[in-house]
């Protein structure tokens, strides 16, 4: 799944409208999405509140493309055999919430699904170093977690950089993927992937396009 070293794009669905999830991840499906990414949030870890297993369950029925599962909660290592049960392809925890960080990684994959770590626009990358070999994805936020449609914070670029080099350095590049997640659009978009980043979430920029095959297009081709 992560093999293919062009650009992969991961619409968020928590653009999507509640109330036709069905009919919306059909239309970014046709419209070339490779993954679904998905938006869980606790109302703890982020003062926010979207969806649970339930609706993960549910999705993993009808998607046609693998589910990417962004798990925004205080207790990861409590709650995240629950979303690779409901159907997860790929789980992705936050560094800054795990008690475990390296336990919770061996128990994802030993579920045998692909495995990822989040950093809030604050923590330092080194944070994840020391993980960094056991990852399939680590997966810079580019805005405060919690709502989608907000603007990317700029020295996000920075810091996709100093990852990728690090990852380049210590071999790890053609292993681990840089995803970023927030404020994507054309112009931020191209100026992460030149510095490094090859998995790309988009919630606004994807689903409120009028055109969402064009919006899809443009990201993938950067
Ligand atoms: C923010 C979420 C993002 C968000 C992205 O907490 O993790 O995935 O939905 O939405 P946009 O692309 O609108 O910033
Ligand atoms: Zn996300």
């Amino acid at each position: 799944m992560l093999t293919p070293s062009r650009v992969l794009v991961a619409p968020s669905i928590l653009s999507a409208s509640p109330l036709f999830f069905g009919r919306d991840i059909e239309a970014v499906e046709k419209a070339g999405a490779d993954w679904h990414h998905v938006d869980v949030m606790d109302g703890h870890f982020v003062p926010n509140l979207t969806f649970g297993p339930p609706l993960i369950k549910e999705l993993k029925k009808v998607s046609k493309i693998p589910l990417d599962v962004h798990i925004m909660v205080s207790n990861p290592d409590d709650v995240a055999m629950s979303y690779i049960d409901a159907g997860a392809d790929l789980l992705v925890f936050h560094i800054e919430a795990a008690k475990d960080a390296k336990n919770l990684i061996n128990a994802i994959r030993a579920k045998g699904v692909k495995v990822g770590v989040a950093l809030n626009p604050a923590t330092p990358i080194e944070s994840v170093y020391e993980v960094a070999p056991l990852l399939d994805v680590i997966m810079l936020m580019s805005v405060n977690p919690g709502f989608g449609g907000q603007s990317f914070i700029e020295n996000s670029v920075a810091r996709v950089k100093a990852l990728h080099d690090w990852l380049v350095a210590k071999q790890l590049d053609r292993k681990v993927r840089i995803e970023v997640d927030g404020g994507i659009n054309e112009e931020t978009g191209r100026r992460v992937v030149e510095a490094g980043a090859s998995i790309l979430v988009a919630g606004t920029f994807v689903y409120k396009a009028a055109d969402q095959k064009h919006a899809i297009n443009l990201l993938k081709t950067l």
